[in-house]
């Protein structure tokens, strides 16, 4: 029998991971489908039980449901933990194990693809929501000098950098207290969905800074436009940190790291593409 996984949503009718896991697994020569499954919104649970129960090997999930994922699952990886969410459910005999390669998909796609080190780096991550919360420990385990999380609430960030006040330099701040120059500054809000940019203070970006938006969209992100004209030297999407975090997935399920450039490469075509 084909070995069956699926990505849990809402909405998830404009899915990528389907596209992304049927290249992976033709360029592995895996036998496996892999589908998108929209979950009611109170029924995430039982949604995955019966993909489960009907033979499912493993998941991806997303909006809004890596919170309830990370509750689902009957073992976490130490990744997970960390995170306080899950993206990568597997059924296993002993259980359901969860696991979140988020944050190392964001850490590859800045480090690999964009060849930008961050050893050594000052960085700001805006917002201290589930998307920020990921990336905290896999940017302090690659080394980074320095981290400042800002967040409309100020609460929220100073409860995320107590959190993580043992795995390295990190401090919490609202929005309007960001002072300091970095050289990678992450969007982690969700502002770019309403359309709303992020407006920082003079000198944010320091000389060769990178600013790096978790969306991504045909056109660029409101966030990454405001960037360039308030002096980021370089701009990146998160399309890569999707294409990474699936392929941090498919390690996990599959054994096999894929290659995942030209599966970015073809992505970045498609979105392109009027
Ligand atoms: P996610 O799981 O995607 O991180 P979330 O937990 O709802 O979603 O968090 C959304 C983040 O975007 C939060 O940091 C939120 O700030 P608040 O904690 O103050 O709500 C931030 N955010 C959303 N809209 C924003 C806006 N228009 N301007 C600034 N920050 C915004």
């Amino acid at each position: 029998m084909t070995d069956r996984y699926a990505v849990f949503g809402n909405p998830i009718g404009h899915s990528k991971s389907p596209a992304i896991h049927a290249a992976f697994a033709a360029q592995a020569r895996q036998s496996l489908t892999y589908e998108a499954i929209l979950a009611p919104l109170d029924g995430f649970a039982k949604a995955v039980a019966d993909f489960a129960a009907a033979g499912g090997r493993g998941a991806n999930v997303t909006v809004p449901f890596k919170e309830e994922a990370h509750r689902l699952a009957t073992r976490l990886t130490p990744r997970a933990v960390r995170a306080g969410a899950v993206n990568t459910l597997s059924f296993e005999t002993e259980g359901i194990v969860g696991d979140n390669t988020d944050g190392a998909g964001l850490v590859t796609d800045i480090d690999q693809n964009l060849a930008f080190p961050l050893a050594g780096r000052r960085v700001l991550l805006l917002g201290a929501g589930g998307a920020a919360r990921g990336a905290l420990g896999p940017l302090l385990d690659a080394g980074i000098a320095q981290l400042t999380v800002a967040n409309r609430s100020p609460g929220r960030a100073h409860e995320l950098a107590r959190l993580f006040a043992a795995h390295g330099n990190v401090v919490g701040c609202g929005l309007g207290e960001i002072a300091g120059s970095f050289d990678l500054v992450i969007n982690a809000t969700s502002a770019s969905l309403a359309g709303e940019a992020l407006i920082l203070p003079a000198g944010t970006y320091a000389p060769g800074a990178l600013a790096y938006d978790m969306m991504y969209g045909p056109s660029g992100t409101p966030f990454l436009a405001a960037a360039s004209r308030q002096g980021a030297a370089r701009i990146a999407d998160g399309l890569g940190m999707l294409v990474e975090q699936a392929a941090e997935a498919f390690l996990h399920w599959r054994g096999i790291r894929p290659d995942t450039a030209p599966v970015l490469a073809d992505l970045r075509a498609r979105i392109s593409a009027p």
